[in-house]
């Protein structure tokens, strides 16, 4: 899979910023089914004003972002609504290798480029990558659902399994030179490095502050 290598890493700008109530991964919902209603804002650049035109005839649009504060990819992990390993691709944790979120959440109403929505299960200033309608004639589709028809579905909100703890960055605005994702994924590469070196210095006996991470 040469086109997989090195010369393979995209550039995406957000095109938004996703407004929520939850400011710390503790407590906030795991999916929009268990969210009841809580609101949120979608705020849109303003350069793609006229790419949101018709978006207010849908009931519930697709919201596609990046995981901010998302500690390191984990092969296997422990989902929410079940006791036993799974592997990542086969449940939506956030610790993916491209962490990349999708919630379909309730379009209230559209003001300008801001776009109020319900049943919210993302964090304040998460970083939005793009938006589409839900259409359930495309994205409802019954059938098997694998581990989780038989899960306990015991935890609907997070816990902070899969978050390191240091605080949730500060609230920040969207401004013209919004930054790129490719940043943030460079500064969570950069803050596992800072954390390996960390450890190791710790190791040694040394005192090191740990993640002296900013993303
Ligand atoms: C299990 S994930 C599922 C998210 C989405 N509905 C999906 O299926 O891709 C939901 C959890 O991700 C966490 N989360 C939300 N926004 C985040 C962000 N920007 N960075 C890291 N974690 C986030 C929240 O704590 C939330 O409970």
């Amino acid at each position: 899979m040469e086109k997989l290598g090195e010369a393979c890493l995209f550039q995406v700008k957000p095109i938004g910023l996703i407004r929520s109530s939850w400011r710390e991964v503790r407590g906030t919902p795991v999916q929009p089914v268990f969210a009841d209603g809580a609101r949120g804002q979608v705020e849109i650049e303003p350069a793609y004003a006229e790419a949101l035109t018709d978006i207010e005839g849908f009931e519930r649009i697709w919201l596609l972002y990046w995981f901010d504060r998302v500690g390191p990819f984990r092969p296997l992990v422990v989902p929410y609504l079940d006791r036993s390993a799974h592997g990542v691709l086969a449940t939506r944790a956030p610790a993916r290798p491209a962490p990349i979120g999708l919630s379909a959440v309730r379009l209230i109403e559209r003001r300008g480029c801001t776009l109020e929505v319900a049943d919210v299960d993302v964090l304040d200033g998460t970083p939005l990558l793009d938006v589409k309608p839900y259409v359930p004639r495309f994205d409802a589709w019954p059938g098997r659902a694998g581990w989780l028809d038989g899960a306990p579905c015991e935890q609907t909100t997070d816990d902070g399994r899969f978050t390191p703890t240091r605080p949730t960055p500060p609230d920040q605005g969207m401004s013209d030179d919004a930054p790129l994702v490719h940043a943030s994924i460079v500064s969570q590469l950069a803050g596992r490095v800072s954390l390996i070196r960390s450890a190791k210095a710790s190791i040694r006996g040394a005192t090191i502050p740990v993640a002296e991470v900013t993303h």
